[in-house]
């Protein structure tokens, strides 16, 4: 479990060039600084991450993916031993936006298992396209939750974080973020569900980010009443007038 609070934010593929980049750094590390509660990752692409130099403890660097093999002839693909040794130490896997390209279940096991074995940390993103009265949506998180960690081990919990992202409510208008009292609900049920697969000691701990239309006028309502150590953000960790609120607001959460 992380003693602080985490927000993780995920550039997706933005922004166009370097010198925006450079901006958006500058601005996350800047509003980082005086931080006391909250740890902060950024993520952005692959081209820009040697720009997050981590030069202090509250600001790290992650990825958006990255392949499940350490090396070899893989046209395209990054692994995270790469990462590793560029300092980043987080890579989000399975986002609803790879998924939607294809990945699986699966493959994101496998990636979880590739990422720890290279020392990063995963941020494993589950969560479902919609909801209805009778309630699927419960055994599809189940069933995300058994397939992505049916390979790791009991002792190796504690290094992963899942991020709860409800696909309905990703880069919507963030009136459409899930309301506080919804994601404290899902929220016990993936606990409950965690308490199946690896024991009540883990689930107790485990690390739990809430996804979809954060921004920071929502953020705090999230953390205070959500249930979860976190968020992970989208387009506001992009944004270098509201991001560095945020932060703030998170911050002023006590822990
Ligand atoms: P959003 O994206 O905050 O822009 O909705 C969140 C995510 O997809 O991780």
């Amino acid at each position: 479990m992380n003693k602080k609070h985490l927000v993780v934010g995920n550039w997706k593929m933005n922004p166009t060039s370097i010198e925006e980049a450079r901006a958006v750094v500058a601005m996350s590390k800047k509003a980082a600084k005086n931080l006391k509660r909250t740890e902060v990752v950024i993520c952005p692409p692959f081209a820009f991450l040697h720009l997050v130099k981590v030069d202090n403890k509250k600001i790290f660097a992650g990825v958006q993916n990255v392949f499940n093999q350490p090396a070899g002839s893989f046209t395209g693909e990054i692994s995270p031993q790469m990462v590793r040794s560029l300092g980043g130490k987080y890579v989000i896997i399975g986002h609803s936006e790879r998924r939607a390209m294809g990945e699986t279940d699966e493959l994101v096991s496998q990636k979880i298992i590739a990422a720890l074995n290279a020392g990063l940390r995963p941020i494993v993103c589950i969560g479902e396209k919609t909801r209805n009265q009778s309630g699927e949506y419960l055994q599809f998180l189940r069933n995300q939750l058994s397939i992505c960690l049916s390979l790791l081990k009991k002792k190796h919990f504690s290094e992963i974080i899942i991020a709860y992202e409800p696909v309905f409510a990703i880069g919507k208008s963030f009136a459409e973020a899930m309301q506080a009292r919804e994601i404290l609900e899902t929220v016990l049920y993936i606990k409950k569900v965690l308490n199946d697969i690896f024991g009540k000691e883990s689930a107790s701990c485990a690390c739990i980010l809430y996804g979809g239309s954060v921004n920071w006028e929502n953020a705090k309502a999230i953390i205070e009443t959500g249930g979860v150590n976190g968020l992970l953000v989208g387009r506001e960790s992009l944004n270098v007038e509201t991001f560095p609120k945020l932060l703030t607001s998170v911050d002023a959460v006590s822990l």
